[in-house]
Protein backbone atom coordinates (compact mmCIF):
# COMPACT_ATOMS: atom_id res chain seq x y z
CA UNK A 1 0.00 0.00 0.00
CA UNK A 2 2.75 2.15 0.88
CA UNK A 3 4.61 1.32 -2.13
CA UNK A 4 1.24 2.64 -4.39
CA UNK A 5 0.92 5.97 -2.65
CA UNK A 6 4.59 6.32 -3.32
CA UNK A 7 4.19 5.76 -7.34
CA UNK A 8 0.86 7.83 -6.85
CA UNK A 9 2.68 10.56 -5.57
CA UNK A 10 5.36 10.00 -8.00
CA UNK A 11 3.20 10.27 -11.24
CA UNK A 12 1.05 13.47 -9.94
CA UNK A 13 1.96 17.37 -10.46
CA UNK A 14 3.37 16.55 -14.13
CA UNK A 15 6.68 15.00 -12.54
CA UNK A 16 6.77 12.62 -15.47
CA UNK A 17 8.47 14.21 -17.82
CA UNK A 18 11.07 15.27 -15.02
CA UNK A 19 11.76 11.02 -13.97
CA UNK A 20 14.66 10.26 -16.77
CA UNK A 21 13.91 6.47 -16.74
CA UNK A 22 10.11 7.29 -17.81
CA UNK A 23 11.08 9.30 -20.21
CA UNK A 24 11.67 7.12 -22.66
CA UNK A 25 11.54 9.11 -25.61
CA UNK A 26 14.36 11.64 -24.39
CA UNK A 27 16.60 12.81 -26.99
CA UNK A 28 14.78 10.46 -29.83
CA UNK A 29 14.85 11.59 -33.52
CA UNK A 30 11.83 10.05 -34.68
CA UNK A 31 10.74 12.19 -37.65
CA UNK A 32 8.29 12.02 -40.35
CA UNK A 33 10.07 10.70 -43.30
CA UNK A 34 11.11 12.70 -46.18
CA UNK A 35 8.94 12.92 -49.33
CA UNK A 36 10.38 13.60 -52.80
CA UNK A 37 13.82 12.27 -52.12
CA UNK A 38 13.96 8.60 -53.18
CA UNK A 39 17.09 7.15 -52.92
CA UNK A 40 18.33 3.63 -53.00
CA UNK A 41 21.93 2.27 -51.69
CA UNK A 42 22.59 -1.13 -51.42
CA UNK A 43 26.42 -3.28 -50.33
CA UNK A 44 28.81 -3.07 -52.33
CA UNK A 45 29.70 -2.32 -55.76
CA UNK A 46 27.47 -5.22 -57.40
CA UNK A 47 24.95 -3.10 -55.55
CA UNK A 48 25.05 -0.77 -58.52
CA UNK A 49 23.71 -2.70 -61.52
CA UNK A 50 20.94 -3.73 -58.24
CA UNK A 51 19.73 -0.23 -57.70
CA UNK A 52 19.45 0.28 -61.13
CA UNK A 53 17.04 -2.07 -61.66
CA UNK A 54 15.42 -0.96 -57.85
CA UNK A 55 15.19 2.60 -59.71
CA UNK A 56 13.01 1.44 -62.52
CA UNK A 57 10.60 1.77 -60.01
CA UNK A 58 11.46 4.04 -57.39
CA UNK A 59 12.25 6.86 -60.21
CA UNK A 60 9.20 5.95 -61.47
CA UNK A 61 7.27 6.95 -58.01
CA UNK A 62 6.86 3.56 -57.17
CA UNK A 63 6.66 1.67 -54.06
CA UNK A 64 10.49 0.93 -51.88
CA UNK A 65 9.38 -2.57 -51.26
CA UNK A 66 8.41 -3.14 -54.90
CA UNK A 67 11.86 -1.31 -55.60
CA UNK A 68 13.75 -3.59 -53.05
CA UNK A 69 12.87 -6.92 -54.05
CA UNK A 70 13.28 -5.74 -57.87
CA UNK A 71 17.13 -4.61 -57.36
CA UNK A 72 17.84 -7.20 -55.38
CA UNK A 73 16.49 -10.09 -57.78
CA UNK A 74 19.51 -8.83 -60.00
CA UNK A 75 22.73 -10.90 -58.26
CA UNK A 76 20.15 -13.53 -57.17
CA UNK A 77 19.99 -14.73 -61.20
CA UNK A 78 23.44 -14.00 -61.88
CA UNK A 79 25.42 -16.86 -61.80
CA UNK A 80 28.83 -15.25 -61.19
CA UNK A 81 28.04 -13.89 -58.38
CA UNK A 82 29.01 -16.94 -56.07
CA UNK A 83 27.29 -15.55 -52.81
CA UNK A 84 24.01 -14.63 -53.63
CA UNK A 85 21.56 -17.24 -55.18
CA UNK A 86 22.22 -19.01 -58.25
CA UNK A 87 25.48 -19.65 -58.53
CA UNK A 88 26.25 -18.96 -55.17
CA UNK A 89 28.63 -21.54 -53.56
CA UNK A 90 27.26 -24.22 -51.51
CA UNK A 91 27.44 -26.08 -48.08
CA UNK A 92 29.67 -28.29 -47.27
CA UNK A 93 27.10 -31.37 -48.07
CA UNK A 94 27.61 -29.42 -51.93
CA UNK A 95 24.27 -28.37 -51.10
CA UNK A 96 23.19 -24.13 -52.41
CA UNK A 97 20.82 -23.00 -49.53
CA UNK A 98 19.83 -19.41 -48.77
CA UNK A 99 18.84 -17.04 -46.79
CA UNK A 100 16.67 -13.85 -47.41
CA UNK A 101 14.57 -11.18 -45.81
CA UNK A 102 12.25 -8.23 -46.62
CA UNK A 103 10.42 -5.46 -44.34
CA UNK A 104 8.65 -2.76 -45.57
CA UNK A 105 7.30 0.95 -43.59
CA UNK A 106 5.32 -0.70 -41.40
CA UNK A 107 7.01 -3.29 -39.87
CA UNK A 108 5.85 -6.18 -41.78
CA UNK A 109 8.21 -8.41 -42.32
CA UNK A 110 9.03 -12.18 -44.30
CA UNK A 111 11.98 -14.39 -44.01
CA UNK A 112 13.22 -17.64 -45.17
CA UNK A 113 16.42 -19.63 -44.69
CA UNK A 114 18.14 -22.44 -45.35
CA UNK A 115 16.26 -22.83 -48.50
CA UNK A 116 16.67 -24.59 -51.64
CA UNK A 117 15.95 -25.23 -55.52
CA UNK A 118 13.81 -21.39 -55.50
CA UNK A 119 15.79 -18.67 -57.80
CA UNK A 120 14.42 -15.81 -55.81
CA UNK A 121 13.99 -16.23 -52.36
CA UNK A 122 13.35 -12.53 -51.73
CA UNK A 123 9.93 -13.15 -53.45
CA UNK A 124 9.13 -16.20 -51.16
CA UNK A 125 10.40 -14.16 -48.00
CA UNK A 126 7.72 -11.22 -49.64
CA UNK A 127 5.04 -13.92 -49.72
CA UNK A 128 5.82 -15.49 -46.16
CA UNK A 129 4.91 -11.56 -45.17
CA UNK A 130 2.05 -11.21 -47.18
CA UNK A 131 -0.01 -14.67 -47.63
CA UNK A 132 0.88 -15.90 -44.07
CA UNK A 133 0.54 -15.11 -40.45
CA UNK A 134 4.54 -16.05 -39.93
CA UNK A 135 7.57 -14.08 -40.06
CA UNK A 136 10.11 -17.07 -40.86
CA UNK A 137 9.79 -20.47 -42.84
CA UNK A 138 13.00 -22.20 -43.20
CA UNK A 139 14.25 -25.84 -44.77
CA UNK A 140 11.80 -27.65 -46.22
CA UNK A 141 8.81 -26.16 -45.13
CA UNK A 142 9.94 -22.55 -47.52
CA UNK A 143 10.26 -24.59 -50.17
CA UNK A 144 6.49 -26.24 -49.73
CA UNK A 145 5.40 -23.19 -49.28
CA UNK A 146 7.64 -21.65 -51.98
CA UNK A 147 6.49 -24.45 -54.27
CA UNK A 148 2.89 -24.38 -53.39
CA UNK A 149 2.72 -20.50 -54.24
CA UNK A 150 4.01 -21.31 -57.82
CA UNK A 151 7.89 -20.82 -57.67
CA UNK A 152 9.86 -23.59 -59.71
CA UNK A 153 12.61 -25.57 -58.89
CA UNK A 154 16.01 -24.31 -60.38
CA UNK A 155 19.16 -26.51 -59.49
CA UNK A 156 21.37 -23.49 -58.12
CA UNK A 157 24.90 -25.38 -58.12
CA UNK A 158 26.52 -24.09 -61.45
CA UNK A 159 29.76 -26.01 -62.42
CA UNK A 160 32.29 -22.94 -61.30
CA UNK A 161 30.50 -23.61 -57.53
CA UNK A 162 30.03 -27.15 -58.29
CA UNK A 163 33.87 -27.07 -58.87
CA UNK A 164 35.00 -24.57 -56.35
CA UNK A 165 33.35 -27.23 -53.89
CA UNK A 166 35.21 -30.43 -54.79
CA UNK A 167 38.41 -28.27 -54.73
CA UNK A 168 37.66 -27.17 -51.36
CA UNK A 169 36.62 -30.51 -50.03
CA UNK A 170 40.14 -31.72 -50.45
CA UNK A 171 41.24 -29.90 -47.42
CA UNK A 172 37.45 -29.58 -46.09
CA UNK A 173 38.62 -26.68 -43.80
CA UNK A 174 36.30 -24.56 -42.62
CA UNK A 175 38.44 -21.09 -43.03
CA UNK A 176 36.00 -18.57 -43.90
CA UNK A 177 37.46 -15.96 -46.06
CA UNK A 178 37.71 -13.01 -43.77
CA UNK A 179 38.39 -9.84 -44.92
CA UNK A 180 38.64 -10.38 -48.80
CA UNK A 181 37.72 -7.10 -49.58
CA UNK A 182 40.72 -5.23 -49.15
CA UNK A 183 43.00 -8.42 -50.19
CA UNK A 184 45.62 -7.03 -53.07
CA UNK A 185 45.48 -8.93 -56.75
CA UNK A 186 49.01 -9.99 -55.98
CA UNK A 187 48.61 -11.84 -52.40
CA UNK A 188 45.20 -13.40 -54.21
CA UNK A 189 44.72 -13.19 -57.74
CA UNK A 190 41.31 -14.87 -57.49
CA UNK A 191 40.14 -12.35 -54.32
CA UNK A 192 40.33 -9.42 -56.44
CA UNK A 193 38.80 -6.27 -54.36
CA UNK A 194 35.43 -5.36 -55.49
CA UNK A 195 35.26 -8.59 -58.10
CA UNK A 196 32.79 -11.27 -58.01
CA UNK A 197 34.65 -13.64 -56.67
CA UNK A 198 34.65 -12.10 -53.03
CA UNK A 199 30.97 -10.35 -53.02
CA UNK A 200 29.01 -11.02 -50.06
CA UNK A 201 25.34 -10.45 -49.20
CA UNK A 202 23.32 -7.86 -51.01
CA UNK A 203 21.71 -5.78 -48.46
CA UNK A 204 19.13 -3.40 -49.74
CA UNK A 205 17.69 -0.03 -48.25
CA UNK A 206 14.94 2.28 -49.86
CA UNK A 207 13.34 5.38 -48.99
CA UNK A 208 10.27 6.16 -51.94
CA UNK A 209 9.34 9.97 -53.21
CA UNK A 210 6.05 9.05 -50.52
CA UNK A 211 8.49 8.62 -47.79
CA UNK A 212 7.95 4.86 -47.00
CA UNK A 213 10.78 3.08 -46.51
CA UNK A 214 11.71 -0.89 -47.17
CA UNK A 215 14.70 -3.39 -47.43
CA UNK A 216 15.62 -6.45 -47.91
CA UNK A 217 18.52 -8.97 -47.91
CA UNK A 218 19.13 -11.87 -49.58
CA UNK A 219 22.94 -14.81 -49.64
CA UNK A 220 23.59 -17.95 -50.36
CA UNK A 221 25.52 -17.41 -46.75
CA UNK A 222 29.17 -18.21 -46.05
CA UNK A 223 30.89 -20.70 -48.36
CA UNK A 224 31.29 -24.49 -47.08
CA UNK A 225 29.48 -23.85 -43.68
CA UNK A 226 27.67 -26.84 -42.24
CA UNK A 227 24.34 -27.39 -43.75
CA UNK A 228 21.30 -26.04 -42.00
CA UNK A 229 23.51 -22.95 -41.18
CA UNK A 230 21.57 -19.72 -41.17
CA UNK A 231 23.49 -16.59 -41.49
CA UNK A 232 22.41 -13.32 -40.15
CA UNK A 233 20.77 -11.95 -43.40
CA UNK A 234 17.53 -13.97 -43.29
CA UNK A 235 16.59 -12.50 -39.48
CA UNK A 236 14.78 -9.10 -38.70
CA UNK A 237 17.20 -7.25 -36.39
CA UNK A 238 20.49 -9.22 -37.57
CA UNK A 239 20.74 -8.80 -41.26
CA UNK A 240 18.16 -5.96 -41.93
CA UNK A 241 15.46 -3.65 -39.99
CA UNK A 242 13.31 -1.34 -41.21
CA UNK A 243 11.67 1.44 -38.80
CA UNK A 244 10.15 4.35 -41.16
CA UNK A 245 10.04 6.79 -37.60
CA UNK A 246 13.77 6.32 -37.77
CA UNK A 247 15.68 4.57 -40.59
CA UNK A 248 16.59 0.93 -41.47
CA UNK A 249 20.18 -0.53 -41.73
CA UNK A 250 21.74 -3.93 -43.48
CA UNK A 251 24.52 -5.98 -43.24
CA UNK A 252 27.35 -7.66 -44.85
CA UNK A 253 30.33 -10.11 -43.53
CA UNK A 254 30.30 -12.73 -41.21
CA UNK A 255 26.96 -13.44 -40.20
CA UNK A 256 27.79 -15.30 -36.75
CA UNK A 257 29.02 -11.77 -35.40
CA UNK A 258 25.85 -9.71 -37.01
CA UNK A 259 23.35 -12.12 -35.00
CA UNK A 260 25.18 -11.95 -31.61
CA UNK A 261 25.07 -8.03 -31.86
CA UNK A 262 21.18 -7.92 -33.06
CA UNK A 263 23.46 -5.27 -35.80
CA UNK A 264 20.82 -3.71 -37.79
CA UNK A 265 18.34 -2.88 -35.08
CA UNK A 266 21.60 -1.61 -33.01
CA UNK A 267 21.92 0.49 -36.04
CA UNK A 268 18.55 1.54 -36.13
CA UNK A 269 18.22 2.55 -32.59
CA UNK A 270 21.59 4.28 -32.55
CA UNK A 271 19.95 6.33 -35.17
CA UNK A 272 16.82 6.70 -32.88
CA UNK A 273 19.25 8.18 -30.41
CA UNK A 274 20.27 11.01 -32.81
CA UNK A 275 23.60 9.58 -33.93
CA UNK A 276 23.97 9.87 -38.04
CA UNK A 277 23.88 6.71 -40.22
CA UNK A 278 27.59 6.57 -40.29
CA UNK A 279 28.34 6.90 -36.49
CA UNK A 280 25.50 4.53 -35.83
CA UNK A 281 27.67 1.83 -37.93
CA UNK A 282 30.58 3.16 -36.27
CA UNK A 283 28.93 2.13 -33.10
CA UNK A 284 28.00 -1.27 -33.71
CA UNK A 285 30.77 -2.09 -35.85
CA UNK A 286 33.11 -1.11 -32.12
CA UNK A 287 30.21 -3.43 -30.06
CA UNK A 288 31.62 -5.75 -32.14
CA UNK A 289 35.46 -5.39 -32.31
CA UNK A 290 35.47 -4.16 -28.43
CA UNK A 291 33.60 -7.67 -27.70
CA UNK A 292 36.88 -9.47 -28.92
CA UNK A 293 39.71 -7.33 -30.40
CA UNK A 294 41.37 -10.45 -31.85
CA UNK A 295 38.86 -12.19 -33.00
CA UNK A 296 37.92 -8.90 -34.79
CA UNK A 297 41.20 -8.06 -36.62
CA UNK A 298 40.26 -11.74 -38.52
CA UNK A 299 36.76 -10.72 -39.44
CA UNK A 300 34.69 -8.41 -42.04
CA UNK A 301 31.10 -6.82 -40.74
CA UNK A 302 30.29 -3.81 -42.63
CA UNK A 303 26.45 -1.93 -42.13
CA UNK A 304 24.79 0.27 -44.21
CA UNK A 305 22.19 2.52 -43.20
CA UNK A 306 19.28 5.05 -44.38
CA UNK A 307 17.98 7.66 -42.37
CA UNK A 308 14.30 8.33 -43.14
CA UNK A 309 15.57 11.96 -44.60
CA UNK A 310 17.27 10.16 -47.41
CA UNK A 311 20.78 10.54 -45.31
CA UNK A 312 23.08 7.62 -45.70
CA UNK A 313 26.50 6.01 -44.19
CA UNK A 314 28.17 2.79 -43.82
CA UNK A 315 31.28 1.61 -41.52
CA UNK A 316 32.97 -1.53 -41.46
CA UNK A 317 35.85 -3.41 -39.62
CA UNK A 318 38.39 -3.32 -42.35
CA UNK A 319 38.76 -1.60 -45.09
CA UNK A 320 36.95 -2.99 -48.64
CA UNK A 321 33.42 -2.71 -47.61
CA UNK A 322 32.15 -0.18 -50.16
CA UNK A 323 28.35 0.54 -50.84
CA UNK A 324 26.45 1.93 -53.58
CA UNK A 325 23.90 4.69 -53.69
CA UNK A 326 21.03 5.66 -56.99
CA UNK A 327 19.29 8.96 -56.50
CA UNK A 328 18.03 11.09 -58.86
CA UNK A 329 21.32 13.40 -58.33
CA UNK A 330 23.32 10.87 -57.67
CA UNK A 331 25.05 7.31 -59.05
CA UNK A 332 28.08 6.18 -57.36
CA UNK A 333 29.90 3.97 -55.40
CA UNK A 334 31.28 4.70 -52.02
CA UNK A 335 34.57 3.18 -50.08
CA UNK A 336 33.18 2.75 -45.98
CA UNK A 337 35.23 4.21 -43.61
CA UNK A 338 37.15 0.93 -41.43
CA UNK A 339 37.83 0.26 -37.80
CA UNK A 340 41.13 -0.89 -38.59
CA UNK A 341 42.83 1.21 -41.74
N1 LIG B 1 26.26 -12.21 -43.99
C1 LIG B 1 25.98 -13.41 -44.62
C2 LIG B 1 26.17 -14.61 -43.79
O1 LIG B 1 26.95 -14.62 -42.85
O2 LIG B 1 25.54 -15.60 -44.08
Amino acid sequence: MQNRRFFLKLFSAGSLGTIPFLNASAGSRERKPAKGKAVVISTWDFGKEANAAAWKTLGAGGAALDAVEQGVHVPEADPTNQTVGLGGFPDRDGKVTLDACIMDHQLNCGSVACLENILHPISVARRVMEKTPHVMLVGEGALQFALAQGFEKTNLLTPASEKAWKEWLKTSQYEPVINIENRKKEEDPKHLPGGPYNHDTIGMLALDADGRMAGACTTSGAAWKMHGRVGDSPIIGAGLYVDNEIGAATSSGLGEEVIRTCGSHLVVELMRQGNSPEESCKKAVERIVKRDPVKAKKLQVGFLALSNQGTYGAFAIHPGFTFSVKSQQTETIIAAKSWFK
